[in-house]
C-alpha cells in the first residue's frame, strides 16, 4: 500500500519490509557541496543549440536552468568536450558555428569545426540567471598545428570580453590523456607524456593569461579547471601530471576529472546491471577519489579546503555511458533515478559539483534544445534526476550548505539511501548537527512499456512492488510527533522516458516550455510521522523519495 502515493500505483503494490537503518547523527565533513552541485557541460558544438543567440536565445533552456536555481542554486555550465579540441576560429565566418560530421570519426558530433565571432553571442543569452560559464580552448589542435595556435590567439579576447563578470574558471583542452590514442582520430605522437602536456598547458595558459590582462582589464586573472582527464587509468595520467609540474603556477582551481558509467556499445550493458546498481556506480566514483588522494594525500578528508595547491574535486564532464550514451538505457527513467544515486555518492564523497554532460540528440541528455530531423524539442528523463539531486542539496534557509552522507543499507545493489545534514548555527558552529532531508533510491527495475523502449504502453503490467524503508533518526535529533514532508521523484517505470514528475511538477516541454506545471493525476502533500525515534516511507520500485524534516 502507498500511502496518498500515485493513485495508480496503490492499487497494484504488494508491500515488503525493508530493514531499519541508522541516518547518521552528525553531518559528514566531506559531503558538503559547493553552489552549483547540479551543474552542466555543454558539448561545444551544441552549444549556439542550447543556448541560442542575440536573436534568438534559447529560452526553453533558460526555463529548464530557472528551475534549477529556483529549487537550489544556478547551474554553471562548461562549455566543452570533445569538440572543444577540433574547433578553429574564422574571423569571417557569418555563422557561429559550421561542423561536418565525419561518420567513421563519429557519428553525433562534427569532427571538423569553425566558429565565427558569433559564437560568443550564446554567453549572453540568459541574462539575470546569473549563470556562470567555462570556455574550453582548443588544446588538441593548438598544440598540433598553427591554426590551431592561432585559435588561442583570436579566441582568448573575445572569450574574455564575451565572459565577463560570468566566468567560474578557464579551460584549455578536454581529455588530454587520450591526445595520442583517441577513437576520433589521435592530435599527438605516441610519444606524447605528462611532461610534453605540462609544457604546452603552462605555455598555453600562460598566454591567455597574459591576453587576458591586455585586452580585458578589470577581469581577475584566469585560473583554471585541470586536467579535465578521461579517466584514472588512460595513457597519461594525473598522478604524473602533478609531479610533473602541471600546478607550478598556482592556478589551478578546480580538480576536474570526467566519467563514465560504461559505453553506449560496450558489451554486457543493461539498465539494471550497469546503472540502476549502486555497487557498480560507487566503484565507478571510487577510482577517482582514489586517484585525488594519491595526488592530495588528507585533502578530501579536510573538506576539499586546502591550500590553493589542493584544488577541490569535481567532475567537469560525466554522464552514463560514453559515446553519448545508449537509447532504452540513457534516456530512461532508470538513467534518472541512476543519476540521482550518483551525484548524491559523489557528494557524500567528496565531490562539490558534478557537470552532467549532454549534447544536440545525445541519448544521455537532459534535454534536447532544439528540434533536429534526429529528435524533438523536448525534456528528457536524466533532467528529472537533476531536479531531485537540487531539491536534496539544496541550501537550508537560503544560505545554510547542507551536507550529503551516505546511509548504509544492505547488500541489495538496488538500493541506496543519503542524508542531508546542516549547521544550525550556519558555518560557524560545526559541532551540532541538524538532519534536513533524507533521500531513498530504489533501483529495482519494473517495466511497464512493450520491450521495455518506453514507447508503447504494456496492456497488464506485472504488479509494481513497494518497499518499507525504516530510518533510525533519533540520534539525529528528530523528535518523536514530527512531521516529516514526503516528495517523490515518479514514472511509470524505470522503462519510461516521459510522464515523470518530482513532487507532481512536470517541467515538459509540451506543458508549459519547461516552466513548472503541476499534474493532477499524482498525489502531492503526504506526510509521515516520527515515532519511537524512526520513520517508515513506503518506495515503489523504480522511484525514489525524499523526507524533509523539520520544513527543511
Ligand atoms: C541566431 O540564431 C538563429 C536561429 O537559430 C539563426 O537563424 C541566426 O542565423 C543566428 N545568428 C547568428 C549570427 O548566428
Ligand atoms: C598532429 O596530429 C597528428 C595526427 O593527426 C600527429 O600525427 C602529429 O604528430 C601531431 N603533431 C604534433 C605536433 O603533435
Ligand atoms: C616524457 O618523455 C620524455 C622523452 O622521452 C622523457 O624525458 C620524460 O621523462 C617523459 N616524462 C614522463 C613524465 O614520463
Ligand atoms: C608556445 O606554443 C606555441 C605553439 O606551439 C609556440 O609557437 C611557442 O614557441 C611556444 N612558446 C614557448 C615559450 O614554448
Ligand atoms: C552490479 O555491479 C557489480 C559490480 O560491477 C556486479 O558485480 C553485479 O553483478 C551488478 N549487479 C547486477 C544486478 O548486474
Ligand atoms: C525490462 O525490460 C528490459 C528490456 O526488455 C529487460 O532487459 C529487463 O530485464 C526488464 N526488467 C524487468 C524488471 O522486468
Ligand atoms: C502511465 O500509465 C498510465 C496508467 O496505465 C497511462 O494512462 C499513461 O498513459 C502512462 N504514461 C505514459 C507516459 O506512458
Ligand atoms: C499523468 O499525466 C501526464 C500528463 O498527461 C502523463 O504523461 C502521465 O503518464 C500521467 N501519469 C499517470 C500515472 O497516469
Amino acid at each position: 500500500m502507498l500511502s496518498g502515493g500515485l493513485l495508480t500505483l496503490a492499487a497494484a503494490a504488494t508491500v515488503v519490509a525493508a530493514d531499519t537503518y541508522n541516518v547518521p547523527a552528525k553531518a559528514n565533513p566531506l559531503g558538503e557541496p559547493f553552489d552549483g552541485f547540479v551543474s552542466y557541460s555543454l558539448e561545444f558544438s551544441s552549444f549556439p543549440d542550447f543556448a541560442g543567440n542575440k536573436s534568438h536565445p534559447n529560452t526553453f533552456s533558460g526555463n529548464l536552468l530557472a528551475n534549477l536555481a529556483r529549487l537550489s542554486t544556478t547551474p554553471y555550465i562548461r562549455v566543452g568536450g570533445n569538440t572543444q579540441d577540433y574547433a578553429l576560429f574564422d574571423a569571417s565566418q557569418a555563422a557561429a558555428l559550421i561542423g561536418t560530421v565525419d561518420p567513421s570519426r563519429s557519428p553525433d558530433y562534427p569532427t571538423t569545426i569553425t566558429i565565427g565571432p558569433a559564437y560568443f553571442e550564446s554567453y549572453a543569452t540568459w541574462p539575470g540567471l546569473g549563470v556562470r560559464f567555462s570556455h574550453g580552448f582548443n588544446m588538441g589542435l593548438g598544440g598540433n598545428r598553427s591554426a590551431g595556435w592561432q585559435t588561442l590567439l583570436d579566441t582568448v579576447p573575445l572569450a574574455c570580453r564575451a565572459l565577463k563578470g560570468k566566468t567560474y574558471t578557464w579551460e584549455y583542452g578536454n581529455e588530454p590523456d587520450l591526445f595520442s590514442t583517441s577513437a576520433q582520430g589521435p592530435v599527438r605522437p605516441p610519444t606524447w607524456n605528462e611532461s610534453t602536456y605540462v609544457e604546452q598547458w603552462l605555455n598555453a595558459t600562460r598566454h591567455i593569461r597574459e591576453s587576458v590582462r591586455k585586452n580585458c582589464h578589470g577581469t581577475a586573472s584566469p585560473r583554471f579547471m585541470a586536467p579535465s582527464n578521461a579517466g584514472v587509468s588512460n595513457h597519461l595520467k594525473a598522478t604524473k601530471m602533478w609531479p610533473a609540474g602541471l600546478n607550478q603556477d598556482n592556478d589551478i582551481e578546480l580538480f576536474s576529472t570526467h566519467n563514465y558509467i560504461s559505453g553506449a556499445t560496450s558489451p554486457g550493458v543493461t539498465l539494471q546491471g550497469t546503472l540502476m546498481n549502486h555497487t557498480k556506480t560507487m566503484l565507478s566514483v571510487d577510482a577517482h577519489t582514489k586517484e585525488y588522494d594519491a595526488i592530495f594525500p588528507g585533502a578530501r578528508a579536510a573538506g576539499g579546503k586546502g591550500s590553493d595547491k589542493t584544488p577541490p574535486l569535481i567532475f567537469g564532464e560525466t554522464n552514463s555511458l560514453y559515446n553519448q550514451g545508449k537509447p532504452g538505457l540513457s534516456n530512461s527513467f532508470g538513467a534518472a533515478l541512476w543519476g540521482v544515486d550518483f551525484n548524491l555518492y559523489s557528494a557524500s564523497v567528496g565531490f562539490k559539483r558534478v557537470h552532467m554532460h549532454q549534447g544536440t540528440n545525445y541519448r544521455y541528455q537532459a534535454w534536447q534544445p532544439v528540434t533536429t530531423d534526429l529528435d524533438v524539442v523536448g525534456t528528457k528523463a536524466p533532467y528529472y534526476g537533476s531536479v531531485a539531486v537540487a531539491a536534496m542539496v539544496r541550501p537550508v534557509k537560503k544560505n545554510t550548505p547542507v551536507s550529503i552522507s551516505a546511509i548504509p543499507l544492505g547488500s541489495d545493489s538496488a538500493e541506496a539511501a543519503y542524508a542531508a545534514h546542516f549547521h544550525p548555527a550556519g558555518r560557524k558552529n560545526r559541532d551540532e548537527s541538524r538532519l534536513a532531508r533524507v533521500m531513498v533510491i530504489n533501483l529495482h527495475g519494473y517495466n511497464t512499456t512493450v520491450g521495455g523502449a518506453g514507447l508503447e504502453p504494456v496492456l497488464n503490467p506485472p504488479a509494481r512492488m513497494s518497499r518499507t524503508y525504516t530510518f533510525a533518526v533519533g540520534g539525529a535529533g528528530v523528535k518523536d510527533g514530527a512531521r516529516v514532508g514526503v516528495q517523490r521523484l515518479l514514472a511509470n517505470g524505470s522503462d519510461a522516458i516521459t510522464g515523470i514528475t518530482f513532487d507532481g511538477w512536470s517541467y515538459n516541454w509540451d506543458l508549459d516550455h519547461g516552466k513548472p506545471v503541476r499534474l493532477h493525476n499524482v498525489t502531492v502533500g503526504e506526510t509521515v510521522k516520527v515515532k519511537g525515534g524512526q520513520v517508515s516511507v513506503d518506495v515503489p520500485d523504480s522511484s525514489a523519495v525524499m523526507l524533509s524534516f523539520g520544513n527543511c
